[in-house]
């Protein structure tokens, strides 16, 4: 089913302690919302940010994990071991893991099948780089992207997978693609999924948007009709700009 869902991802921001001030600051002054909101630090705080949220509607998500269940894989991470500690969902694909760690389509769709063999919900990232944009590949790259790492899930996959279309040059660059030009990605992403599986599935997957989202542009953005929430980087690392973001919706 598509939900809203504003979605903190801190990457390799907070010590132990700043990640216990930051998800109590936040709990405490999250208004009524009817969106899915989550917050995702870091491997090594997300115990304590799920006993600190325990009574709280926000969820913990992980930002990565290993595909393979346990093995001599040093410094990874299972989908058991997030398991363990209550965690249900994990971004995965993040344009800086692709990057910085040479994750490619392949890999990433065993972390995707072993995430969905374990429960977890999939925020599955993907997006353009400027040069592809530039070029006008923006849309072939993001099809390729999709397709290389999620259309070989079965239907009922589906119901785990949020997708989140993060442009390479709108992360921390404060340049946001433009309402218009999320709108016009996400609803290719849509036909694409639609074309792949079914228009039902289309119609049901939530597409984030993420790439410098901050208060003073999320109003706009989230209005567009296949814009269903955001990945947000930067503001999620303050309280009033995320809750500031989480009200935009
Ligand atoms: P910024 O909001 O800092 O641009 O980061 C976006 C992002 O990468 C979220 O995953």
């Amino acid at each position: 089913m598509r939900s809203k869902i504003v979605a903190g991802n801190w990457k390799m921001n907070k010590n132990l302690q700043e990640t216990i001030y930051l998800v109590e600051d936040i709990a405490s002054k999250l208004a009524d919302t009817s969106a899915e909101v989550m917050v995702a630090p870091t491997f090594v705080n997300l115990s304590a940010a799920v006993s600190a949220l325990e009574s709280s509607k926000i969820e913990v998500v992980a930002q990565n994990m290993h595909f393979a269940e346990s093995g001599a894989y040093t410094g990874e991470i299972s989908a058991g071991m997030l398991k363990a500690i209550g965690i249900q969902s994990v971004i995965i694909g993040h344009s800086e893991r692709r990057a910085y760690f040479g994750e490619t389509d392949e890999l990433l769709s065993k972390k995707v099948k072993a995430a969905l063999e374990n429960n977890l919900r999939v925020i599955f990232c993907f997006g353009e780089e400027l040069a592809d944009r530039q070029s006008g590949n923006h849309f072939t790259v993001v099809e390729s992207q999709l397709k290389n790492a999620l259309f070989s899930l079965s239907t009922g996959d589906w119901k785990n997978i949020v997708l989140a279309y993060e442009p390479v040059w709108a992360i921390g660059t404060g340049e946001t693609a433009s309402p218009e030009q999320a709108q016009e990605m996400h609803a290719f992403v849509r036909k694409t999924v639609a074309e792949g599986f079914n228009q039902g599935i289309a119609d049901d997957v939530t597409i984030l948007y993420g790439g410098s989202v901050k208060p003073g542009n999320a109003v706009e953005i989230f209005a567009k009709p296949d814009v269903d929430g955001g990945l947000i980087g930067g503001a999620a690392l303050k309280t009033d700009d995320f809750l500031a973001i989480v009200n935009a919706i």
